[in-house]
């Protein structure tokens, strides 16, 4: 439909979105798009999925849509297809010139290693560009990637600009919206467990990103002084975890030293109101905490606590695997060759996603090392991203057995679970359980 929503009351707005008269494609068809589509299904809006890559638009054109990564997203999914609400395309005009609403939901990174990395456009650019090319009067254009504070008002409003040739605010709504939610369960998230953070370029695209996302944002929305806070509100939170996590590894290595226990001593401290210590881990891994920061670095260097947590996160693989050996060593000598299990691909428990996940560091390190590696997970991936010299296994038996170091990686249910006898049993009688998140009981070990 044409609609200038602009000029629209937020009622309208609403009205046109339940009715069918206004419509949505959402750009960048992964996790958090497919997500984002759903709510917005769920409340019966029509919706038009668009992807560069052709096997997920087959996949809903063609009804066979099997991402299962959150059921519920998949269950909604599914119906939206059997209803008719959601199609599929690759090619942005379709997308473009069908919808009014216009959400983009493609990565931003980044790229390099050690001393200079920089921040990965490409994926944005080319949405933008290719989105301005078809742009009509009156849409409005939704970004939800996260990224460094001033780009969207900065680069990407040129890009929009410059290929529509009209003008935010004047022509077309320009809004900011930085997705929030944790994978696994983000249709909750979305619609009950936090509020939509909005901005708007002026004043008349904040009023209709209010209108679009109160339709499905339980815990109402709070609307943001300018796109660029609310860009720096969701760095900060990925920085925020990132400083935190810093800091629960320090701590943790600290009682490590000292022949304490972490998990007790962290138990006792956080029933006091004012003290939240995290989780320490193997390392930092997914496609948000250890990217965010450099959101802020690439343009700051002087962001000293933001930097030294960094780099501390990044160093942990080498840490935990000095440590493992030294101990290892320490307690039975040094053998010829030693067996390491690594249980857990993913970052996180319980996903299937090792996005810069620190398993790969540390299996390239055991390796490097000398040690034979092996990593169990209990999920499937399509790339590993592990050296060929490491086996990759979804038995974990076949993992465990004969091992002499066994970290502990993810907190995947199934290693909670994990019976004393059954790892006595399947490991090799020198062996040492390493697990700094505190997933195994170790002290029944
Ligand atoms: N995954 C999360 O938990 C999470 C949480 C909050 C915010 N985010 C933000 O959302 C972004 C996307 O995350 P994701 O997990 O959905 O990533 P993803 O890799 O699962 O999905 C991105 C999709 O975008 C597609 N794509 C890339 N370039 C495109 C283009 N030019 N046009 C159309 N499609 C294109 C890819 O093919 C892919 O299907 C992240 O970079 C981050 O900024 C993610």
């Amino acid at each position: 439909m044409e609609a200038n929503l602009l000029l629209m009351s937020k009622d309208d707005i609403v009205k046109g979105l339940l009715e069918g008269k206004l419509s949505i494609s959402v750009h960048g068809f992964g996790y958090v798009g497919a997500s984002i589509a759903s709510v917005f299904l769920r409340r019966g809006c029509l919706v038009v999925a668009h992807d560069v890559k052709k096997d997920i638009v087959e996949k809903i054109n063609y009804g066979t849509w099997n991402f299962k990564d959150d059921l519920q997203v998949y269950e909604t999914i599914k119906k939206a297809i059997l209803e008719k609400k959601i199609s599929a395309t690759t090619d942005y005009k379709v997308s473009v010139e069908r919808t009014n609403f216009h959400i983009i939901a493609v990565p931003v990174s980044v790229k390099g290693r050690g001393g200079k990395i920089f921040v990965d456009y490409t994926h944005i650019v080319e949405a933008c560009e290719m989105i301005g090319c078809y742009l009509k009067r009156g849409d409005a254009i939704v970004i939800e990637t996260t990224l460094p504070p001033g780009t969207t008002e900065g680069m990407l409003r040129n890009i929009l600009e410059d290929k529509s040739r009209m003008f935010a605010e004047k022509d077309f709504a320009l809004i900011y919206s930085p997705e929030r939610i944790f994978v696994g369960r983000a249709i909750q998230d979305i619609e009950s467990n936090y509020p939509k953070i909005v901005a708007g370029f002026g004043e008349k695209s904040l009023r209709v990103g209010e209108a679009l996302y109160s339709l499905v944002a339980g815990k109402g929305v709070i609307c943001m002084s300018s796109i660029k806070a609310a860009e720096a509100e969701k760095v900060f939170e990925g920085v925020y975890r990132d400083v935190n996590i810093a800091l629960a590894n320090e701590l943790e290595s600290y009682c490590e030293k000292e022949g304490l226990n972490f998990h007790e001593i962290v138990y006792a401290a956080n029933t006091q109101p004012y003290c939240h210590i995290h989780k320490p881990g193997v390392g930092v891994g997914g496609a948000c905490i250890p990217v965010y920061p450099y959101f802020l670095l690439s343009k700051d260097c002087s962001l000293k606590i933001v930097k030294t947590a960094r780099k501390f996160n990044e160093k942990r693989p080498y840490e935990i695997v000095d440590r493992s050996l030294k101990l290892f060593y320490k307690k039975f000598g040094k053998p010829k060759k030693i067996n390491v299990a690594i249980l857990g691909l993913s970052f996180r428990g319980d996903i299937a996603d090792n996005r810069f996940s620190p398993t790969i560091s540390l299996a390239k390190l055991f390796h490097k090392r000398g040690c034979n590696v092996i990593v169990h997970d209990p999920y499937d991936y399509s790339r590993t991203g592990l050296p060929n010299q490491v086996h990759f296994t979804k038995n974990l038996e076949e993992a465990l057995r004969g091992s002499n170091i066994v970290v502990i990686a993810a907190d995947h249910s199934i290693y909670k679970e994990l019976d004393h006898n059954v790892l006595m049993k399947l490991c090799a009688k020198e062996h040492l359980i390493v697990d700094p998140k505190g997933v195994v009981q170790l002290n029944k070990f």
